[in-house]
């Protein structure tokens, strides 16, 4: 009885905070597909300086000139998402909501926001080598990635999950990190191939497609299998097999409509292709999160049974 109203007391105070966490993953997301546009469209280069656009804060450009556009509404994107990774931060932080683990997760999320914006800038500055630009994009999904594991431990889902009796603790977590490091070995190979235009790694992509596919439908399944019945599991996995289906019918698209020469500033002519390359990123970083939620969702449900209840529910 007094571990319910623990847990529904946990759950309250975590409402708030859990809806902030929610509202930085969508303008999170949104930053992602505005610069994947600015890659696409070969728009990275529209402002050749940093932390102004044409050294000013709102240049007229950014709503007269699509490659402005582009790269300044993204880098406005990045700066809300970044102030409410802050703000979500001082809030559990000050207010001490939540275990203690998740006030660390949210200054992680905090820092990587940070550096992913000097990793843009830095890019920015020194006309955008393959160095700065393939970090920018995989850290990228490793930032949402933060995000969604934050707004986990937020919600009520989290709160509520029991581990199975009758499965031994620790199961499917190693099958669950292996998936998800083979999905972001898959992003720094796709972002390689974006950015230096190598047919090598274009290649290595391609057939990684496979691999990581087998993969993810071995530990989807393993999760069905044991953890059926842990209410969350049986959607993760099937919106991340759906997904990843059709994100691998979607790469043949890019591969369709790419320019060969690569990104070029020619390309924001054609904003069709550019759309579909974009989603195809987007949906990248969605398929991250989703297999690192499904990965803390089994951590969660195949915890070691804590003697001490309102030390686990602090
Ligand atoms: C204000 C800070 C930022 C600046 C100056 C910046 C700048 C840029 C630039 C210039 C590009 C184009 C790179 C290229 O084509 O080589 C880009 C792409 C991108 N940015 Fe940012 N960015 C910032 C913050 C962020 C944040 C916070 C995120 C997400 C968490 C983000 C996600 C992305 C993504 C996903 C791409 C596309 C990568 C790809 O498609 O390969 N950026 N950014
Ligand atoms: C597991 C399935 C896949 C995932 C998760 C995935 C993810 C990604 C991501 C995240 C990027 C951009 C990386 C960045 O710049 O940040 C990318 C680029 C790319 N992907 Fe995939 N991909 C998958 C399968 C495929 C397949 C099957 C194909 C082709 C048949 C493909 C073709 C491409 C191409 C051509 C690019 C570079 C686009 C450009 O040049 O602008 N992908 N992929």
């Amino acid at each position: 009885m007094s571990t319910t109203i623990a847990v529904s007391t946990a759950a309250a105070s975590s409402r708030g905070p859990f809806r902030l966490a929610v509202a930085m993953l969508i303008v999170t997301t949104i930053t992602i597909l505005k610069g994947a546009l600015t890659t696409s469209t070969g728009s990275g280069m529209a402002y050749p300086d940093w932390p102004l656009s044409d050294g000013q804060v709102m240049p007229e450009s950014s709503y007269t000139t699509l490659p402005g556009f582009f790269e300044h509404f993204h880098r406005l994107a990045a700066s809300s998402a970044g102030l409410m990774a802050l703000a979500l931060a001082l809030w559990l932080h000050f207010g001490r909501i939540g275990q203690a683990l998740v006030r660390r997760t949210a200054w992680c999320g905090g820092c990587l926001i940070l550096l992913q914006g000097v990793v843009g800038g830095t890019g920015v500055l020194n006309n955008l080598p393959a160095v700065t630009s393939v970090t920018h994009g995989t850290l990228a999904q490793l930032t949402l990635a933060t995000f969604a594991w934050i707004a986990y431990q937020l919600s009520d889902r989290y709160h509520a999950t029991v581990p199975l009796a009758t499965v031994a603790p620790g199961t499917g977590r190693k099958l669950m990190l292996f998936a998800l490091g083979m999905l972001v070995a898959q992003t720094v190979l796709g972002a390689v191939a974006r950015h230096t235009n190598s047919p090598h790694a274009m290649w290595t992509h391609v057939g990684n497609a496979f691999v990581v596919f087998v993969i993810a439908t071995i530990a989807t399944a393993f999760a069905v299998g044991r953890l059926g019945a842990v209410p969350g599991i049986p959607v993760l996995t099937r919106w991340i097999v759906g997904l990843m289906m059709g994100q691998i019918a979607l790469g043949f698209v890019v591969l369709a409509v790419r320019n060969p020469a690569g990104k070029t500033p020619d390309n924001v002519q054609h904003l069709g292709p550019a759309a579909v390359i974009s989603m195809h990123v987007v949906i990248g970083a969605l398929l991250t999160v989703l297999v690192a939620t499904l990965a803390a969702h089994v951590y969660r449900a195949t915890r070691l049974p804590d003697p001490s209840p309102a030390r686990e529910l602090e």
